[in-house]
């Protein structure tokens, strides 16, 4: 059985880059809804209606374990399809907030959340960080161009620069003091050449790649039931709901090689 990592589109690609450098014996199925994305400015019941979707049909191509690589499914739609769509004993499916807090919540006092507008709407950050470290500061920023700028292409734009400079800005107006900027939506480490230029070098900018690889290694040696059904040949399989041919010159930017794809339909 296989490795499911899912996402709206190209980001969860940084997420599966990490995870299979860590852990390249697996075999990983990747699946992007390109034709749907961005999900960030999206309402509730789509977000989960298209998560579960994605879940479903993940568990057809024998996923045991799937990753929800997208910040904002995590948000809207984990907790809903682990407590009432899935049997866990067939299935088990994990988001990747949980484990970026859980990295971040000690060593940190002012904390800055970058993320889509759905993500910050959840507040699932705000909470879950609160509940870890009742002391820390907390401010959150909505960045609803960088998705469609980074899905089209266009992230190493003087677009780019301008969006980047906008929102860090807005963020640092709101607390001066933050020493943690999380980049909580997976596209994001896209653009982190260009965040590091305009913030000041003692804050810490965190991508997620390495976090949530780190906590997959860390689960799986903590649940040998689930590790045994695991498949191990190394292999990596990429689905798409655009075409074929976008996604495939799209996405060797995310993974610097090439790739073939294979389109599919969720409904
Ligand atoms: N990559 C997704 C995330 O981590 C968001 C993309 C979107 O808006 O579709 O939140």
């Amino acid at each position: 059985m296989k490795i499911g990592v899912f996402d709206s589109g190209y980001g969860g690609l940084t997420i599966l880059n990490k995870i299979s450098q860590r852990l390249p014996e697996y075999d990983y199925v990747y699946l992007g809804d390109n034709a749907r994305t961005p999900y960030g400015t999206r309402s509730f019941e789509v977000i989960y209606a298209y998560t579960l979707q994605a879940v479903r049909y993940l568990e057809q191509q024998g996923c045991r374990l799937i990753i929800i690589a997208c910040n904002t499914a995590s948000a809207k739609a984990l907790r809903t399809i682990q407590q009432h769509d899935i049997d866990p004993s067939r299935l088990r499916v994990l988001g990747v907030i949980r484990p970026t807090v859980e990295a971040v919540s000690k060593d940190a006092r002012h904390v800055g959340i970058l993320a889509t507008p759905g993500t910050v709407s959840s507040e699932s950050y705000v909470m879950e960080l609160s509940k870890l470290n009742p002391d820390l500061a907390v401010t959150q920023q909505a960045c609803p161009m960088w998705v469609p700028l980074i899905e089209a292409g266009e992230h190493r734009s003087m677009g780019a620069d301008y969006f980047v400079q906008e929102y860090i800005d807005a963020i640092l107006q709101k607390d001066n003091a933050i020493d943690t900027l999380i980049l909580g939506c997976t596209h994001y480490p896209l653009l982190f050449d260009k965040i590091r230029k305009v913030v000041r070098p003692d804050i810490r900018i965190v991508a997620q790649g390495d976090i949530v690889a780190e906590s997959l290694s860390d689960y799986l040696k903590r649940h040998s039931e689930i590790e045994r059904d695991l498949t191990k040949g190394g292999q990596r399989t990429f689905l798409t709901t655009e075409s074929v041919e976008k996604f495939q010159s799209s996405a060797s930017i995310f993974l610097d090689a090439p790739i073939i794809a294979q389109h599919i339909e969720l409904k």
